[in-house]
This record gives C-alpha cells, sequence and structure tokens, in this order.
C-alpha cells in the first residue's frame, strides 16, 4: 500500500552535494511518511551524516529539491566557467564545471536563508555527543533554547521541560549539570532539549555509538516510545539489532547513494541488490 502524497512528511528529489570538488551525495531520491521511524545503515563515509545535515540544512545542498515538515526547497548547480573551458577560448571545449564548495550563507537569496531557518527549527537534530550546554542545568538545557530562540516566557517553557524530563525518566536530575549524567542521561535529556523546540521531525546521527552497552538501551527506548507517539524520526546507526527491530524502514546507502531500501525484514533476510547483500554479510 502507498501512503497518499499528503501523508508524506519529507519528499527529496535528486540531492546532489559536493565537498570540496568530491561528489559526495549523487541524487538522492527518498520520502517519509508522518510517523515513520527510519534506520539509515552503510559504510563509513558513504554520505550518511551529510544526507540528515543537508536535511536539516546544517549543509546546504547544492542541488535538488527538499521538502521537509511543510518547506520546499530547491536549488540548481551554479555553473562557472573557467580558464579551460572559457567559451571564449575556442580551442577547448566549453565544459561547464559546478561551482563546487559550500554555498555561504550571504550568497543565497534571503526567501532561501529564510526557508533554511525555518527548517532548522523545525527538525531537530541529535549527534553522537556535544549536545548539552556544559554551564547550564538539565532543566535550563531544556527550557531555555525556546526562550532564547522563540521568544517563549519561562512560564510555558520550564512546565514544559518538566514533562519531557518525565518522557525520558530524569525527571529528578533536572537540577544537575551535564558532568554529572551518565552518557546514557546525557543523550535523553538532550532528545528532551530537542524535542522542546516542538519539532516535526527528529533526526539522530549514532546517538548511541558513543555509549557503553548497558546504556544504550534506556536511549533506544526513549526513541520506540516517540514512535509509539507517532513522532517522524530518521536516525543514522550502526547498531543493526536496533534497526531491525525497532524502524518501520530500512535504508541501505552506498557512495553517495540510496541502493535499496524496505521493511527490515526484507532488507536483512531477503535483500534484493547485491551490494546490500555483501555488507550485511560482513557484519
Ligand atoms: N565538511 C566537509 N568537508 C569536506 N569533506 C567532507 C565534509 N563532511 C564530509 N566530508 C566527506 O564526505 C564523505 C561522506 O562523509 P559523511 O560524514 O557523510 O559519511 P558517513 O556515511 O556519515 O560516515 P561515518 O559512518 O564514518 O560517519 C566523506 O568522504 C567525508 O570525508
Ligand atoms: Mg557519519
Amino acid at each position: 500500500m502507498y501512503a497518499s502524497q499528503q501523508d508524506e512528511l519529507i519528499n527529496v528529489k535528486g540531492l546532489h552535494k559536493y565537498f570540496l570538488g568530491n561528489h559526495i551525495l549523487k541524487g538522492i531520491d527518498f520520502s517519509a511518511n508522518e510517523g515513520d521511524l527510519i534506520s539509515i545503515i552503510g559504510r563509513s563515509g558513504c554520505g550518511k551524516t551529510t544526507f540528515l545535515r543537508c536535511l536539516n540544512c546544517l549543509e546546504i545542498l547544492d542541488s535538488g529539491t527538499i521538502h521537509i515538515a511543510g518547506i520546499t526547497l530547491s536549488r540548481h548547480l551554479n555553473h562557472h566557467i573557467t580558464e579551460e573551458n572559457n567559451p571564449s577560448n575556442n580551442k577547448k571545449r566549453r565544459v561547464l564545471l559546478p561551482n563546487l564548495g559550500m554555498p555561504k550563507e550571504e550568497r543565497l537569496d534571503d526567501d532561501f536563508r529564510l526557508k533554511a531557518r525555518a527548517i532548522r527549527l523545525k527538525v531537530g537534530i541529535l549527534f553522537q555527543n556535544l549536545n548539552l550546554f556544559p554551564h547550564m542545568t538539565v532543566l535550563e538545557n531544556i527550557s531555555r533554547p525556546p526562550m532564547i530562540v522563540k521568544g517563549e516566557n519561562r512560564d510555558q517553557t520550564v512546565p514544559r521541560a518538566i514533562g519531557l524530563l518525565e518522557k525520558v525518566g530524569l525527571e529528578k536530575f533536572m537540577d544537575r549539570y551535564p558532568h554529572q549524567l551518565s552518557g546514557g542521561q546525557a543523550q535523553r535529556v538532550a532528545i528532551a532539549r530537542a524535542l522542546a523546540m516542538s519539532p516535526q521531525v527528529m533526526l539522530y546521527d549514532e546517538p548511541t555509538s558513543s555509549l557503553d552497552p548497558e546504556l544504550v538501551q534506556e536511549v533506544m527506548e526513549v526513541m520506540i516510545n516517540l514512535h509509539k507517539e507517532g513522532m517522524t524520526q530518521i536516525i543514522v546507526t550502526h547498531a543493526m539489532n536496533f534497526a531491525r527491530k525497532a524502524s518501520n524502514i530500512v535504508i541501505y546507502m552506498e557512495d553517495g547513494k540510496i541502493v535499496e531500501q524496505g521493511h527490515p525484514d526484507e532488507i536483512f533476510d531477503n535483500a534484493k541488490d547485491q551490494r546490500t547483500q555483501q555488507y550485511l554479510s560482513i557484519l
């Protein structure tokens, strides 16, 4: 059964990204429905982090279209003319090269910049570590950002922060500082902090890979509970057990492309693409 266009919270078409002249994302087509919990797996360097960062505009796509949380961003490769391919030099064939490198925010037009900013507000992202402000208590870490970024007042943000701490099972830790938490607790606070901004989508880049095995489960549980509540989540992970058991879709990426995607059982037991089979066979 296919979801209707309306259910699609994310739709990406022909996404390309270059870094320093290297073609990193090579035409990604992707969609996610509201409530999906999608795991992205693949070898180191295949572009998983870059893809997540493009989704919430921490990196600006070079080409393609990203529709996410009701906002659509489109961009096409700017071409520049070098000495080598200058058309006035008619001895040489005219070749248009993409304008490589990170586009500076100031080179983007106002409308694009505003949309990118709006996307960052609606799409939460969590990294492996370094997610909390060290000089703020747990409660401040969660209640302050909506005050600073969205101009909300303390009367709104503090009760919401306490509610979110209850959700991640850490209400007793609200007065502690980040260095007084275990790695698993810190990641749960970081999730609560991202949720305090009322995101429509949550992205996680290997959220448990720096944790001891016994702490992984408590962070995973938070994501599983959010899935039950209908939050749309995308997780880059090397935790195959989690990808298989918790997600409703698994994506295998290789060399800047999505090679295969499907239900976890399909991918893990019955991958159709040889590249996916080979990757899974060496795990
Ligand atoms: N800011 C950057 N500048 C230049 N190259 C970059 C930058 N960020 C990533 N890259 C390159 O892009 C490629 C993809 O990197 P990315 O971090 O997306 O991979 P990944 O799939 O997340 O890998 P891992 O599993 O190791 O985290 C790599 O070759 C990397 O060196
Ligand atoms: Mg990565």
